[in-house]
């Protein structure tokens, strides 16, 4: 989505992709490289004037090898490299963010035994890997020492860290953008989890700006950044975790009638001024992959026909699988949330055939 606004803007994409069929390659031209070779990330920096993420996976430390292979000033990157060695590693990124006196769960390491973070955390608790989690694939809980205990085989490599278990009365996300040319922030909006996957993203009356800024400029960024936070009963916010790139939470502002979080993004990772931010309240449902789904464009026809007002955006993922994110739908204005959550449950049930709507969540 990222190149679909470069090349309205006239800007000519090359990706990197594991993959020859990913949903890249289908709208730009690609290499197909493991994002993790030198020699393949090499290839982007040596023909690109400006190179930016769209995953925080590919190490820093492959990063500065290629730049260093080829020549290349670490400008030429957005985000910093600086921030992402930093949230790539969910440990470093908590230090950064206590150092900078950015609220958030209390953290610690947990090494050897594990003793030392069952004494600073205690349970429940909640253990993330520090090094490639997404949609909660690397996070779990453990309420007791025996739970603890038995996700030895996960933390027992020293590569997790453990968290307070946060007792939040919501979750919301903000979009941060910081270059030389301004800092500012989208619209916070509220988040809903379902098994750890974001499925509802809708407007809300709490403003995260202040701390989202504050954790941004904690991990040294420059670029667009999301940043996920818990607000608590008493109002007090504290910081999830940050992403630095577009993020599903920004996906609204696709159809929102301001600048989408891609535009964005390319306008700051190619040094244009930043767009004003404005647009119209707007829902964001998650189309995630389910058991026994057929033909996708079923679930277009049944979510558009009976309300046009919808928008659906389909990724092109070549493999469907239950709880990926396949694909989402936007729908603007003051019943935005209603509408989008039944299109949404129209979609599933022509795409599974009728057979297992799953519950409405969110
Ligand atoms: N300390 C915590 N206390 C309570 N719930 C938590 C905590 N950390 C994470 N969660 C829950 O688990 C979800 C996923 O956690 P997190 O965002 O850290 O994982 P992730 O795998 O990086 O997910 P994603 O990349 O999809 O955002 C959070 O949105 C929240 O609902
Ligand atoms: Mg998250």
């Amino acid at each position: 989505m990222s190149i679909q606004a470069a090349q309205r803007m006239g800007l000519r994409c090359l990706a990197l992709d594991p993959t020859e069929d990913c949903p890249a390659s289908q709208i730009s031209p690609a290499l197909v490289g493991s994002l993790s070779d030198v020699e393949a990330v090499s290839g982007i920096f040596s023909q690109c004037a400006k190179v930016t993420l769209e995953n925080e996976f590919i190490p820093a430390s492959v990063i500065q090898s290629a730049l260093r292979a080829v020549g290349r000033e670490e400008s030429c990157l957005v985000p910093s490299l600086a921030s992402l060695a930093i949230i790539q590693d969910k440990y470093l990124q908590r230090q950064a963010l206590v150092a900078a006196g950015v609220p958030g769960p209390t953290s610690a390491e947990v090494a050897g035994d594990g003793e030392l973070a069952i004494a600073k955390i205690g349970f429940p608790m909640v253990l993330k890997a520090r090094f490639g989690g997404y949609d909660g694939k690397g996070t779990r809980y453990a309420n007791s020492p025996d739970e603890f205990e038995n996700l030895r085989n996960l933390w027992g490599d020293g590569g997790w860290i453990a968290e307070s278990f946060v007792k939040f009365k919501r979750e919301i996300a903000v979009m941060v953008f910081i270059t030389e040319q301004g800092a500012g922030t989208f619209p916070t909006m509220e988040t809903f989890q379902t098994d750890h996957v974001c499925d509802t993203v809708q407007p809300c009356d709490a403003d995260g700006s202040k701390i989202a800024l504050d954790a941004v400029r904690a991990v040294g960024g420059n670029g667009l950044y999301g940043v996920e936070l818990f607000e608590l009963e008493t109002g007090e916010l504290l910081v999830n975790e940050i992403a630095p790139r577009p993020h599903n939470t920004g996906h609204y502002t696709l159809d929102w009638g301001g600048p989408s979080q891609f535009e964005h993004h390319i306008r700051l990772v190619t040094n244009l001024t930043p767009a004003p931010i404005d647009g119209l309240p707007t829902c964001m449902v998650n189309l995630l992959g389910q058991a026994g789904a057929k033909d996708w464009q079923d679930g277009l026809a049944a979510a558009i026909n009976p309300d046009p007002a919808v928008r659906v955006h389909w990724y092109g993922k070549s493999e469907s699988k239950p709880g990926r994110k396949m694909g989402h739908i936007n729908v603007c204005g003051s019943d935005c949330v209603e509408r989008a959550k039944a299109a949404r449950t129209r979609f599933y049930a022509a795409w599974v055939g009728n057979t297992t709507v799953p519950e409405e969540v969110g």
